[in-house]
């Protein structure tokens, strides 16, 4: 045998977080038939797609059936109309100034968040917050750039952590070591926390001082509700120059078995006189063939008046679902955060469980799935998530549940 794997895949422990949850849950399943399990516990919708995104999807799949109006490869960046729609929308009308040039359409976010490592130096430090969406950290050791792991302390030697935790309400401190490439996920997954736009401004001061990348995660930006809170970093003054931003269709539309997400990145954000957009735009050229037309005349009427409406409601479905928990749990005594931006509602495990014997104890007594809060970094241990994505009938019976046991 003379290939050889890729080492740094194998510095990689244990396996992805919803993997060791979902064999769980089904193996529980399995011995225990006549129950039925309320998953609360991966970040997935239930809701079907809306009237208007279904409507440009049937009229996008009837013009693949006709020669005049047939599409092939999509253009790899992105179709110009969906990329317009994103910048009006997204940015022009909330007073940013992000051209449709500078937004390159993908198939989601997590492999942008996955791929956007690749055009940095492997020798940049990263900083990451703890808990964090595993997808950043584990993705920089499968680029050999984390350093050595720490199987007792769950750290890499080479990951700069800023701990998330009650004591921090939630949101990260301005490290001490200076990372090259800052990780934020705002409004967050897991812990549901937010950060204020004059917060935000002071993470975008501190990187162009340092010269760091923020690769700002928004995928939950539909579901803001008070307002201080940005919903993208490019309110920032100084952004263009220092921040990545991740956008998904997943959460604000139901996208997640469709597949649409678009980075963007300004062409101010430059190491010398090189643009992060031209390397991104090749990278993209070369590896990414474009996301299907159909998909991206579904994406285009997320922007239309109907689908915008339609879309509203859809959170405010989920949003009822999460004050619901919020309050379910309150008032069964558990200590909360997060569920007021975020469709996820964090909570303390009860003294002296462990997230992961909190999981099982959950799960064997009241037959409710969450996910542990050891599982996206150390100072999410002693916390739990449990996600809004439900059906109203479902959330409300695992709330009963819980209250009961
Ligand atoms: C923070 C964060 N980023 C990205 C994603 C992935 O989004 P997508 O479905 O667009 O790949 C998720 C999905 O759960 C997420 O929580």
């Amino acid at each position: 045998m003379s290939f050889k794997v890729n080492q740094d895949y194998l510095k990689l422990p244990g396996s992805y977080l919803f993997s060791t949850t979902g064999r769980k849950i089904r193996e529980y399943a399995q011995a225990h038939p006549d129950q039925k399990v309320i998953k609360l516990s991966i970040g997935d919708v239930t809701q079907p797609l809306a009237p208007a995104i279904i409507d440009a999807l049937h009229g996008a799949v009837d013009e693949m059936a006709a020669a005049e109006t047939f599409k092939g490869y999509a253009p790899d960046l992105g179709y110009e109309f969906l990329r317009n729609a994103i910048a009006d929308n997204d940015y022009k009308a909330r007073g940013c100034d992000i051209a449709a040039d500078e937004i390159f359409v993908s198939d989601g976010a997590k492999c942008d968040s996955a791929n956007i490592q690749e055009i940095f130096s492997k020798d940049n430090k990263i900083a990451v917050c703890d808990p964090v969406y595993p997808v950043y950290v584990d993705t920089n050791v499968m680029a050999g750039r984390t350093g050595v792991y720490d199987k007792i302390g769950e750290t890499w030697s080479d990951v700069i952590y800023m701990p998330c935790t009650k004591e921090t309400g939630f949101a990260p401190e301005i490290p001490t070591q200076t990372p090259d490439i800052i990780y934020l996920c705002f409004p967050n997954n897991p812990t549901g926390a937010t950060i204020t736009k004059d917060a935000l401004q002071e993470w975008v001061d501190y990187a162009n001082k340092v010269g760091a990348v923020i690769i700002y995660d928004a995928a939950y930006e539909a579901y803001i509700s008070e307002d201080n809170v940005p919903h993208t970093i490019y309110e920032c003054e100084g952004a263009r120059t220092c921040a990545i931003e991740l956008r998904s269709f997943s959460k604000n539309a139901g996208f997640t078995g469709v597949r649409l997400g678009f980075t963007v990145i300004p062409k101010d954000l430059k190491d010398g006189d090189v643009m992060l957009h031209s390397l991104w735009a090749r990278r993209h050229g070369t590896k990414y063939n474009g996301a299907p037309y159909i998909i991206q005349k579904a994406g285009e009427a997320v922007y239309s008046e109907a689908g915008k409406a339609q879309l509203k409601e859809q959170v405010a479905y989920y949003m009822k679902n999460a004050s619901y928990i919020y309050d379910g749990l309150k008032s069964a005594g558990y200590s909360v955060s997060g569920g007021v931006n975020a469709p996820y509602i964090w909570l303390e495990t009860p003294k002296g469980m462990g997230s992961w014997e909190f999981f099982d104890y959950l799960l064997e007594n009241a037959q409710v799935a969450g996910t542990p809060g050891a599982g996206f970094g150390p100072s999410g241990e002693g916390y739990f998530r449990l996600t809004a994505f439900g059906s109203y009938e479902n959330t409300v019976e695992a709330i009963e549940r819980i209250k009961r046991m």
